[in-house]
């Protein structure tokens, strides 16, 4: 049995990104595993988002990791910011991860390029706090998507430091993991990048059919095969990674053969690919929409997570701290 550990930042709605990346290998997981699941509202302030916003995006995220079918109770859900063991484990752990190493981090740079008027310091220990969030609860499995590799490697890193710093075998190193071995990097619709949600191209699982449809028919394409058995230009490689997640393997067969064939159609393509997505998130979208409006189950379910996380975190920070050599006077 292995334990794993799993977070979204509370910033928006959950996208397809979110679902195929990781949410999809937590829900294969859940079952026969030690999990835990949190919603990371530590890191959600690193924008400064105003607190009803705050607090509602924290509601909506946890409505929809619910409604995507993520088990209370098998799994822990949680809050990050109600278990307060984890900013400890990040005080401790920021004595041992090195300004050089944070500033080079790519999430870093990328931040320090796009957003120069808020470079604050929690951008900057950013990983130290996911690795606290992940070591915590001494997890070795990681499901995440592609972008969060180099972060699982601080963790890697953090977790292997503190064991050699103390001369002791305590956090095992965390893996990204996916159940296809590969992590996944599911596209926008700019024909460009990864979905992301302060991208802008995103489709959420909370779109209504109208909103996806609208979206999909205007995704960036090219202006078709020039020739036989062309590779793909990126725009549609990336739509034709998006069918491989939602749509049928013949689906995407019989459009893989017409762009070979030169005989695509791209409007026909989208068509089929929007239907495929409102297919797959209808039924979500249903759900949050109904445990959403559910208060009562909602709080309910966060403070249950709360405490059971909360007993796994006070359990390694009590370790932790006697390892450090915070010591009664006996
Ligand atoms: P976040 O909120 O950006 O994304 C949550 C999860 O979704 C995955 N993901 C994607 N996967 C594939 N393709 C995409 N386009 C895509 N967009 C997002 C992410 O890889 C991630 O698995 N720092 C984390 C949150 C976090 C965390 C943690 C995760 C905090 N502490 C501890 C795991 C363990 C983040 O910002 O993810």
């Amino acid at each position: 049995m292995d334990t794993v550990v799993s977070g979204i930042r509370s910033t928006g709605n959950l996208h397809l990104g979110n679902y195929f990346g990781a949410i999809k290998n937590f829900l294969k997981m859940q079952k026969e595993n030690n999990c835990y699941f949190f919603i990371a509202d530590y890191h959600a302030l690193t924008t400064h988002p105003h607190p009803d916003d705050l607090h509602g995006n924290i509601k909506q995220v946890l409505a929809e990791y619910l409604a995507c079918g993520i088990d209370p109770e098998t799994a822990t859900i949680f809050i990050q910011s109600d278990v307060p063991e984890v900013s400890e484990l990040y005080l401790l752990m920021n004595m041992n991860a090195y300004v050089g190493e944070l500033e080079r981090t790519a999430s870093f740079k990328e931040k320090v390029r796009k957003q120069p008027d808020n470079i604050n310091a929690g951008l900057l220990t950013y990983p130290v706090l996911m690795a606290a969030d992940i070591i915590i609860h001494k997890a070795n499995k990681v499901p995440v998507g592609k972008d969060q590799e180099q972060h699982l490697e601080m963790a890697r890193r953090f977790a292997r430091r503190f064991n050699t710093m103390y001369g002791v075998d305590y956090f095992p190193e965390p893996d990204a993991y996916n159940f296809g071995k590969q992590l996944v990097k599911i596209p926008g619709l700019d024909g460009s990048g990864k979905m992301g949600k302060s991208e802008g191209n995103g489709i959420f699982l909370a779109d209504t059919p109208q909103e996806i449809r609208k979206k999909v028919m205007r995704a960036v394409t090219d202006t078709g095969p020039e020739k036989p058995h062309q590779t793909p230009s990126e725009p549609v490689k990336n739509l034709f990674t998006l069918m491989s997640v939602v749509s049928e393997p013949e689906t995407v067969k019989f459009f893989k053969d017409k762009h070979a064939n030169c005989e695509i159609r791209y409007g026909d393509m989208k068509k089929q690919l929007a239907e495929d997505i409102v297919k797959f998130t209808e039924p979500i979208r249903e759900r949050i929409i109904e445990i959403h409006s559910d208060n009562k189950y909602l709080a309910k379910v966060a403070a249950e997570g709360a405490e059971k996380a909360r007993a796994s975190a006070s359990k390694t920070i009590r370790e932790v701290r006697k390892i450090i050599g915070y010591r009664p006077f006996a």
